[in-house]
């Protein structure tokens, strides 16, 4: 199992100094497959990605993240990240004065080793391949990197990485507020794009459409810190329609509003 996965056993983790907020979370994603986890407000999600990319506003207090049989918890993030693991963020950050293109070879090129950097055609070959499989202007890859951009733009920006730094594994954390259809169809796009026997990806989201554009080939549901309920993708219809109260229920949680990580605004 663990020889091409992304693997993640019984993980807790808890704010530094401060709450536990993954309470055993097990979940394993074989390289091929697409994931979606889905859970409600506060359940953990973002916290699980942010773990996993080695934010160190979090602790781990137990259990492993195994990339194919390689434990990334002692590596610092770009480790991770040459270690094959590919995570967006709800929010991705700025870079002023950095274009796309100069960021893409040099994230590129800092995953290689020393003496194999990409050659220049090479790489620019690539990147218009990538810029062209999202339907994007070529213009884009000399914009100053998220500088500026709408939130469908930096979306984009966001698969374009994933599609052109061919990591092994990707994390997505997808709010679906904000982004309109066609944003969530890039992210689709991307996704299916890089689908394939070399790939694998967690695709965080809380509804049902993006999921009709990224068919997965498993869904897992995390409520206060857990994975409690895992099936097919007609689980996410189910969870469209029904919500999560009953599975929280059958997991022994009370319903959300009882619930001391119930939605908050802004949360
Ligand atoms: N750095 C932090 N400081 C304080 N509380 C935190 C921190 N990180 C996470 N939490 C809390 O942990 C819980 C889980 O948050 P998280 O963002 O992981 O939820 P989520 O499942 O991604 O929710 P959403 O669906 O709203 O994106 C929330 O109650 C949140 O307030
Ligand atoms: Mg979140």
């Amino acid at each position: 199992m663990s020889e091409h996965s992304l693997e993640i056993r019984d993980l807790h983790a808890r704010i530094a100094d401060g709450e536990e907020i993954l309470k055993g979370v097990d979940l394993v994603v074989p390289r091929g497959e697409v994931h979606a986890l889905m859970g409600p407000n506060g359940s953990g999600k973002s916290t699980l990605a942010k773990v996993m990319a080695g934010d160190p506003q979090y602790e781990v207090t137990g259990g492993d993240v195994l990339i194919d049989g390689e434990s990334i918890l002692e590596m610092e993030p770009d480790e991770r990240a040459r270690a094959g693991l590919y995570l967006a963020f709800q929010y991705p950050v700025e870079v002023p004065g950095v274009s796309i293109a100069n960021f893409l070879r040099l994230a590129l090129n800092a995953r290689r080793e020393e003496g194999d950097e990409i050659g220049v055609m090479e790489f620019y070959t690539k990147l218009q391949r990538a810029v062209k499989a999202l339907d994007w202007d070529e213009s884009i890859i000399e914009r100053n990197l998220h500088e500026g951009f709408s939130g469908g733009e930096k979306k984009r920006s966001e698969i374009l990485q994933l599609l052109v730094l061919e990591s092994r594994y990707a994390i997505l954390d997808e709010t679906d507020s904000g982004l309109d259809v066609d944003a969530l169809k890039v992210v689709a796009k991307g996704v299916n794009a890089a689908r394939g026997p070399e790939f694998g990806a967690l695709v965080i989201t809380h509804y049902q459409r993006l999921l009709n554009y990224i068919v997965p080939d498993k869904v897992h549901v995390m409520a206060a810190g857990r994975i409690v309920k895992q099936g097919p993708k007609e689980l996410a219809m189910e969870l469209d329609t029904r919500g999560y109260d009953w599975i929280r229920v059958e997991a022994g949680l009370a319903p959300v509003g009882d619930d001391e990580h119930a939605p908050r605004v802004g949360a």
